[in-house]
């Protein structure tokens, strides 16, 4: 694997709300009797003129680039890639095998970790490829977003792996979000932002309509990637951090600097369409916001205590509930809103040190195959 170019720490959105000033709009004059050279090159396009939302140059055109940090982010995607299968998880299975090995709050823990996340990252990748994409007009940030949606149809391998090493059965994990009410409240207060991008009938261009696509792009990067897999990424981290489950760790830990890339991509992306249709963002509208935050906090705090009836591996529910405010203060500041909780202090600071890790060298060491970039066919 080559090591990452790009920092992914948590800070890394590159936009935070209200540096960068918003590029004077331009306007394309066509000439009075324009003669079919000059009306093509009319058609070249201009940078200036590139939008995020409601464009109007061509989406075919990658260049020249107006959104430089969509394509650095795709850049850093690209050089943090992996495969599941990458990683090695027999000592997981010998564990998972073992009547002794783990205690049942940590059995119930993992499985109920894992109904949630074999269905998130198929409704985050429906979302981007059947919704998102469509309404954005910056080629640039639709590059990045197909680098995302083939993340998460990793992510989805990931988990479906760790479901089939470990022999789990396969229709209670992938119905959890069916049958277990704190999965399927979590999937449930999601659906309808995905439902209002992957419409058909849907389109931008009214103020209506471009709120709604903003706070589906909110709900995403803030609530879903940002906060809903929080609880769950610190979980598996932590059985790691005792020598449990070191594969399946280490395959989080993989997904967690992706995610992290998501969420700050999203907030670069909001920061951005933010920028250049300010008047989205009315009072009425942070209001909205605001109440989807602290309904998210909510419910992943419930899923906490579903997930950890009583204390495992050094963490218990009310320890979540400062970390989820915690996060919850942080993706509010980072889209430009006042913090929402009393100061919380992060109960978990080693999860940012997770976060922050470089990649280099692999951090749970069970890596067996190094990922080949190229020089592996052979051309003879
Ligand atoms: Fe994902
Ligand atoms: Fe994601």
């Amino acid at each position: 694997m080559q090591a990452n170019t790009l920092s992914w720490d948590d800070d890394a959105a590159s936009l935070p709300s209200g540096q960068a000033a918003a590029p004077a709009i331009s306007t394309i004059v066509a000439a009075a009797v324009p003669s079919p050279a000059a009306a093509n090159s009319e058609r070249r396009v201009n940078a200036a003129d590139k939008r995020i939302i409601n464009g109007a140059t061509d989406v075919n055109q990658l260049v020249p680039f107006k959104y430089k940090w969509a394509w650095d982010k795709y850049l850093a995607g690209c050089a943090n890639h992996w495969m599941p299968q990458e990683i090695n998880m027999q000592r997981d299975i010998e564990l998972w095998k073992n009547p002794n090995g783990l205690t049942d709050d940590e059995r119930r823990l993992v499985k109920r970790n894992l109904g949630f996340f074999v269905t998130a990252d198929s409704l985050a990748a429906n979302n981007i490829v059947l919704g998102t994409y469509r309404h954005i007009t910056a080629p640039e940030c639709r590059q990045y977003l197909l680098r995302q949606a083939f993340e998460e149809a990793i992510h989805t391998h990931a988990y479906q792996y760790i479901v089939e090493s470990l022999g789990l059965d396969e229709s209670e994990i992938f119905n959890a979000y069916h049958e277990v009410a704190s999965i399927r409240d979590k999937d449930e207060f999601l659906i309808p932002f995905i439902d209002t991008l992957t419409d058909p009938a849907f389109t931008t261009g009214t103020v209506e309509n471009d709120q709604k696509l903003l706070k589906s792009l909110i709900v995403f990067a803030c609530l879903m990637e940002g906060l809903f897999f929080y609880v769950g990424f610190t979980q598996i981290l932590a059985l790691g951090r005792q020598n449990k489950m070191m594969g399946a760790a280490e395959q989080y830990q993989y997904i967690l600097r992706d995610e992290s890339m998501h969420c700050n991509f999203g907030i670069d992306l909001i920061n951005t369409v933010k920028l250049e249709n300010p008047h989205l963002w009315s009072n009425e509208f942070k209001e909205e916001i605001k109440a989807l935050f602290h309904r998210a906090v909510e419910l992943e705090y419930r899923y906490a205590e579903d997930t950890m009836p009583r204390g495992v591996l050094g963490l218990n529910a009310p320890m979540f509930k400062g970390y989820l405010r915690f996060i919850a203060n942080r993706r509010a500041q980072q889209i430009g809103l006042d913090t929402m909780f009393a100061q919380e202090e992060n109960p978990f600071p080693w999860m940012s040190e997770m976060i922050d890790l470089k990649k280099e060298r692999n951090f749970f060491e069970t890596r067996v195959i190094e990922y080949q970039t190229g020089g592996s066919l052979n051309w003879d």
